[in-house]
């Protein structure tokens, strides 16, 4: 009789602290043993020669979303999952987007129909919130959070979804009441709008001046006014997508201060650069998201940032759309920069790229990859130590990596609905070939074993990380100020 739903023998162990051997036992989804000689499995797979990583939590993604511009992803929670869990992803925390004028609950509602019955691994939701009402603030959050929702995303830009600082500092309040982690998407709103009309009224509307458009120095502005609100509010933030160092410089005198910012970089900040969208024709327009890819500098600093710890966490963002009528061209064959769909695909090669260049170039080391990818994410966001880290009582979501296959990466080996990837041509080395959800092997030889709705919702804790410092500005202090009244106590 065997002691073991599943086990996994002689693979190299990695977590966000340590790398060591050990056999892992695998029992109802969980893991239940490490070590040497644990017995038999039902099933056991030989991981000799292998590394035996945690699958990864993927923290930003878009998916079966509408975009601002009204396009709706290329993904849904079946593709999604599928082009995830290859990649050695095996929770997703996407957004349910609140549109102006919904009910939170509305929202959340509808995007459980969307997820249920299609999603093949574990996934939450994180709320994107682009009309904060008074309804919302005082009620409808609170309830969410009690839900399980306990991170929203604002836009510092977009016409339909951004928040004045006003709204951003009424969402943060409602962060602080019930210890909800805020994302944040920092880009000056007016230096955009500024730019980009200036520079169609040049004529200047190839996709190459969407980079022009979205500076730096807009980027940098928004993150310091960010760091500003969260600071006089005293609750934490997470930076999203920090494409320059401008931005990255920031956060980290931020946090040099003692403050609690977090933020993430994605691929397409170490992988593209602002050339990528000076392609051919409209080909620019498959590299065009925001903040957009920058220069080699950005990218140099971007790997600081990632081996330093000013980011926390590593994402990618996926924001699928088509190269077609149905995506980045649904306004037409030549749109402006304006109306291309923001967003690249990225989901399935987020670990590859970032094992690949980062612990095989030595950038980073194993551990940190385990926690850029998998742990911190699962902590920020209130899912550790259920996901996230190879441990006992955790589930059972390992990605086992093959660190010596090399390929040259194609959109033909990838399993999203995008037709296309920005990283084609990169090669690459290394791979997770295995990988288990809650104990289930769904990826092995190439081939899926996982059915639609396999996955489960995953209601999520408050995190540590979320919780405020207890440093109040003087202005806010309840013993000299107005502070009790003006935090709602
Ligand atoms: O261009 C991007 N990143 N599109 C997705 C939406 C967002 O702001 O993250
Ligand atoms: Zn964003
Ligand atoms: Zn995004």
């Amino acid at each position: 009789m065997s002691n073991f739903d599943l086990l996994i023998r002689n693979g190299t162990i990695a977590t966000a602290a340590d790398t060591f051997k050990a056999d892992v036992g695998v029992k109802a989804g969980r893991i239940v043993s490490l070590g040497e000689d644990l017995g038999s499995g039902e099933r056991e797979i030989d991981a000799t020669g292998k590394l035996v990583l945690p699958g990864g939590v993927e923290g930003h993604c878009h998916i079966e979303q509408i975009s601002s511009s009204g396009v709706m992803t290329a993904d849904d929670f079946y593709s999604g999952t599928v082009a995830a869990v290859f990649g050695g992803t095996t929770t997703v925390i996407p957004f349910a987007a609140q549109q102006k004028g919904d009910s939170l609950r509305q929202t959340v509602e509808a995007y459980h129909e969307c997820a249920g019955p299609k999603a093949v691994i574990d996934y939450g939701f994180h709320l994107i919130i682009s009309d904060p009402t008074p309804q919302v603030i005082g009620q409808e959050l609170p309830a969410m959070i009690k839900d399980g929702i306990t991170s929203f995303k604002v836009y510092m830009t977009y016409d339909d979804l951004r928040l004045d600082d006003y709204q951003m500092l009424d969402v943060l309040s409602a962060a602080r009441r019930d210890g909800a982690m805020v994302m944040v998407h920092a880009e000056n709103h007016d230096m955009i709008r500024w730019l980009s009309e200036k520079l169609l009224d040049g004529g200047h509307w190839q996709p190459q001046y969407h980079a022009v458009s979205h500076s730096r120095a807009g980027e940098g502005e928004a993150a310091h006014r960010a760091i500003a609100l969260s600071r006089l509010m005293d609750q934490p933030i997470l930076v999203v997508h920090v494409s320059s160092e401008e931005a990255m410089d920031e956060i980290r005198l931020a946090q040099n201060k003692g403050l609690k910012i977090f933020a993430e970089t994605c691929p397409q900040y170490l992988f593209l650069t602002a050339d990528d969208l000076k392609r051919d024709g409209m080909d620019g327009a498959m590299f065009c998201c925001s903040p957009p890819p920058r220069s080699d500098k950005d990218q140099e600093a971007m790997w600081r940032g990632l081996a330093n710890g000013t980011f926390s966490v590593f994402s990618s963002d996926h924001a699928p759309y088509r190269f077609d009528e149905s995506g980045k061209l649904a306004a037409g064959p030549e749109p402006t920069f304006k109306k291309i769909a923001n967003g690249v695909p990225g989901i399935e090669l987020r670990l590859p790229l970032l094992f690949s260049e980062g612990v095989g170039k030595g950038r980073i080391d194993l551990n940190r990859f385990v926690a850029l990818t998998a742990t911190n994410v699962a902590k920020l966001y209130g899912l550790a130590p259920q996901k996230g880290t190879i441990a006992v009582g955790s589930d059972a979501d390992i990605a086992i990596w093959d660190p010596d296959l090399e390929q040259t990466i194609e959109h033909a080996m990838l399993h999203d609905n995008v037709g296309y990837t920005p990283y084609a041509g990169i090669k690459i080395k290394g791979w997770p070939t295995t990988v288990v959800s809650r104990g289930r092997v769904v990826v092995e030889n190439d081939t899926l074993n996982a059915e639609r709705g396999s996955g489960q919702y995953l209601p999520r804790a408050v995190s540590e990380a979320s919780k405020p410092l207890g440093r109040l500005e003087p202005e806010m202090d309840p013993d000299r100020n107005f502070g009790a009244e003006l935090l709602g106590r």
